[in-house]
């Protein structure tokens, strides 16, 4: 409790230090002239070169030099061998038939709407377009075009696309930016960047000064302001949604053209290849079976649904057309398992039988991608350098390893590449001929009555398959191998849900009062499509409680730093006070913990011995501190090479302790953003062996998410306050134990089967709770009291409820006066 008590009135004084005037606080950590160094770099990367609203003669003759000097180099590549077969190129897709009439329509338009298909050319062509407009009207240099992108690598990718499109190197005209990344000069005119950079700008400049064009590619974020164009794109039809949203704005849409694609779904697959499907084939490596029950089995209606009208439409199909054999191996199909075993025998039929082409297999996530690619690698063809090119795409890639994608490989090698459903419409591999689609994606979901999000695999729309088949057909007639029965796929849904109305809307919420958009639900009840008023009031209810949001809904100083970290509220706030208590270490690998797939394997077969080997990383009833154990040790064994026999002998998943690590990086250099830290390893490391002190901000992050521990003669049994009696997770450390010393778990996530169960959990202490529970920070004390006072007086006798209570009053007190 002494040690509790020094840290927060250190807290206190930490945070009054940061907000002293909380008022400008808010405006000063945003704004331009802030010393905050790395939010200005941020800036400096997007900054318009050379202030344009200067305005004087001096800077506009400067400009008008420039401009004619674009427009020269512009005229000379186009008239050089290179530049005309290149034009010769662009001048055979889709979008550039349509140049003049997208030309004019911005010209005589606010806002305008493209839609076509899949590389028609909007995303490398379009902002081209407009470019190349304003630089033959030798107005070049006054234009500043920005072009979003959803992801890191499409706008590198891109961009590099279109520098080589107009040959150029970037950095030249064309440039490109990325968190922490990026690639501009003093000539750039159109940079491609990813959302959440046009983001952060907004923040620090509403009216995006100097810009002239905004495209949103695969559309996202909406409104901007008057003298600004706004262009629109997205590869699928319901754009008439977006037109009628900005009054009617024009809406042009780019007639596609692909080669024919054959389709085959699982039942012809079967019957070419001759591969049989038994009940233990369908079984794959990695525990991939217990991730698609658990996927089944949570409560999620939408996702119940799809998954019953699967199985009714397995019921109802009808497959007399094939031979015994086929409807034998069908019916051993089992929708819950991806079929490793399958796409592993299916690559090797292409190898052996099909014609040259690049093969792109369509996988649900990073950790499924990473599994596959070991067991192909271990394949005598798929595994050999020599005739096999094999690749992986996804989000998180490094940029050298996003290059060699685009890339051709040497005659006689067929490239394979495994992909998230990032290659369905933001990145284009040219040479693909062949596509494997295993049907299904990882999406975010949200259960508005449950309140809790998860991220689970779950099949995809119609249009996403399509988008995928289409992905086979660019070059040359293509060929679509669907994982699953015709009749599966009839019965998917048309479209997928926008993701407002998947996901927990906390973050969003912050990034709203952020931008100062005003009212949180008036801001959403304009929206596209509305998320639901209780999944609105269930975000800021929750904001309220962690002490993001003030009773008001304004940002609290914990809140503005929440918005600058693009993690969820819970991860941001433990790494603020970690950074802040100096115990960065431990807090960095929870949090990174918490973001992947749990590191702690369970295999079906070997349970016991697996949840005995977790038992040792625990001796204080954490499940997270076991993880920064079983972290630690990995780290020491990996200096000696030894990192893959430590996960085998504990039971770890290796690829979630590299991801850890790769994260934990990230995580840091988010913190430094913020200028919460300067250095890392000595100066925010003083704590991090104090367990007591890391339990605490785990409550701190964890909260509300807290149940009571009941003891009985021979064990013990929990209860939270929404669900009453509640259950461990087997593979819980805690769930081994008879007696928990403390009369707390906090937990990081429940999930309701058929008994709610908890994930993760650690034990804490009364005076945890009392301290760390809510918000710890100035202002609003008796908002959130009211909150921690309800679950004292839930599980407590009243009497000791209101002497608590009024220790954390006296408390708040001590460090306000501080
Ligand atoms: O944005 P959209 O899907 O409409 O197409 P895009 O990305 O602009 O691509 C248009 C065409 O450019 C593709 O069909 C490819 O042939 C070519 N392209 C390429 O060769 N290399 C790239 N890195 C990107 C596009
Ligand atoms: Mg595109």
């Amino acid at each position: 409790f002494g040690l509790l008590k020094r840290v927060n009135a250190y807290l206190g004084e930490y945070l009054s230090k940061k907000s002293r005037n909380k008022e400008s606080f808010s405006d000063n950590c945003f704004s331009r002239s802030s010393s905050n160094s790395s939010i200005v770099t941020e800036e400096g990367l997007f900054e318009q070169p050379e202030p344009l609203a200067s305005g004087t003669a001096v800077m506009e003759k400067i400009l008008l030099r420039r401009s004619s000097l674009l427009r020269d180099q512009q005229q000379a590549w186009q008239e050089s061998l290179e530049g005309r077969e290149m034009l010769e190129f662009r001048q055979s897709l889709p979008a550039y038939k349509e140049k003049d009439t997208i030309l004019t329509a911005i010209l005589q338009n606010q806002v305008v709407i493209i839609s076509g298909e899949t590389g028609c050319g909007k995303t490398t062509q379009i902002p081209q377009f407009i470019l190349e407009s304003e630089i033959d009207s030798a107005r070049g240099a006054f234009c500043s075009i920005i072009c979003t992108q959803p992801r890191r690598i499409s706008a590198i990718s891109v961009s590099e696309r279109v520098a080589s499109e107009r040959g150029e190197k970037l950095g030249e005209s064309v440039g490109y930016k990325v968190r922490l990344e990026g690639i501009k000069g003093r000539d750039t005119r159109l940079l491609f960047c990813t959302t959440g950079i046009l983001l952060r700008r907004l923040l620090v400049d509403r009216n995006l000064k100097g810009v002239t064009h905004v495209i949103v590619d695969e559309i996202h974020e909406r409104g901007m302001n008057e003298e600004l164009k706004l262009i629109l794109m997205s590869a699928t039809l319901d754009a008439e949604l977006f037109s009628s949203y900005f009054d009617g704005a024009p809406l042009i849409h780019i007639p596609g053209f692909t080669y024919p694609v054959r389709t085959h779904f699982l039942e012809n697959i079967l019957e070419m290849t001759g591969y049989r499907l038994t009940p233990s084939n369908q079984i794959d490596d990695y525990g991939q079976e217990r991730m698609w029950k658990m996927s089944k089995q949570a409560p999620r209606k939408r996702k119940s649904q799809i998954v019953s009208s699967v199985e009714d439409a397995l019921r109802a199909a009808d497959f007399k057309d094939f031979s015994p054999q086929i409807q034998e191996s069908l019916s051993c199909w089992n929708p819950d398992c991806i079929g490793f075993n399958l796409i592993e025998y299916l690559l090797s039929y292409i190898c052996e039988n099909e014609r040259p082409g690049a093969v792109l297999v369509f996988m649900t996530g990073w950790d499924d991608i990473s599994s596959l690619k070991d067991k192909l690698q271990a394949h005598p063809v798929l595994g050999d350098p020599s005739r096999v090119l094999l690749l992986t795409c996804h989000g998180s890639m490094a940029s050298s390893e996003q290059k060699l994608i685009f890339e051709e490989p040497e005659d006689g090698v067929r490239k394979i590449v495994l992909t998230t459903n990032i290659a369905e419409t933001s990145i284009t591999i040219n040479d693909v001929v062949f596509v494997l689609d295993c049907g299904k994606a990882k999406e975010t979901s949200y259960d508005a009555l449950n309140n809790t999000p998860c991220l689970l695999p779950s099949w995809v729309s119609k249009v996403s398959t399509q988008q995928r088949r289409g992905r086979a057909g660019r070059v040359q007639p293509g060929e679509c191998y669907h994982l699953y029965p015709r009749c599966v796929y009839d019965a998917f849904t048309e479209y997928q849900l926008p993701e407002i109305l998947r996901t927990p809307l906390q973050s969003l919420c912050l990034q709203i009062k952020s931008l100062k958009l005003g009212s949180i639900s008036e801001f959403l009840s304009r929206a596209l499509q509305s998320p639901k008023l209780l999944a609105v009031q269930n975000a800021i209810e929750y904001l309220k409680v962690i002490g993001a949001l003030d009773e008001n809904e304004n940002l609290t100083v914990l809140g503005c730093y929440l918005t600058m970290l693009p993690v969820e509220p819970k991860l941001g706030k433990m790494l603020i006070l970690g950074a802040i208590l100096n115990c960065l270490d431990p807090v960095l690998t929870i949090v990174a913990g918490l973001s992947v797939r749990d590191p702690f394997l369970t295999p079906l077969d070997k349970k016991d011995l697996a949840e005995t080997a977790k038992l040792q990383f625990s001796h204080d009833h954490s499940d997270h501190l076991a993880l920064v154990r079983a972290y630690e040790g990995w780290k020491e064994a990996e200096k000696d090479l030894a990192g893959y026999d430590y996960c085998w002998k504990n039971f770890l998943s290796a690829q979630s302790m590299k991801a850890i690590d790769s994260l934990r990086e990230e995580f840091l250099s988010l913190l430094k953003d913020t200028g919460l830290i300067d250095g890392y390893a000595t100066s925010c490391n003083d704590w991090s062996y104090d367990q007591h002190l890391i339990r605490a901000i785990i409550c701190y992050g964890l909260y509300p998410g807290i149940c009571s521990v009941v003891h009985n003669e021979k064990s013990f049994s929990l209860k939270t306050m929404e669900d009453g009696p509640v259950l461990l997770y087997s593979n819980s450390v805690n769930a081994r134990e008879s007696r928990i010393p403390y009369p707390w778990l906090v937990f990081n996530e429940k999930i309701k089967v058929n008994s709610v169960f908890l994930r993760d959990s650690t034990a804490v202490s009364d005076s945890v709770l009392l301290l760390f529970g809510g918000s710890i920070s100035r202002g609003d004390v008796d908002g959130h009291l009211k909150m921690l006072g309800g679950y004292l007086e839930f599980f407590m006798q009243p009497a000791i409820a209101e002497k608590y209570l009024s220790l954390r009053r006296e408390f708040d007190e001590l460090i306000q006066n501080k």
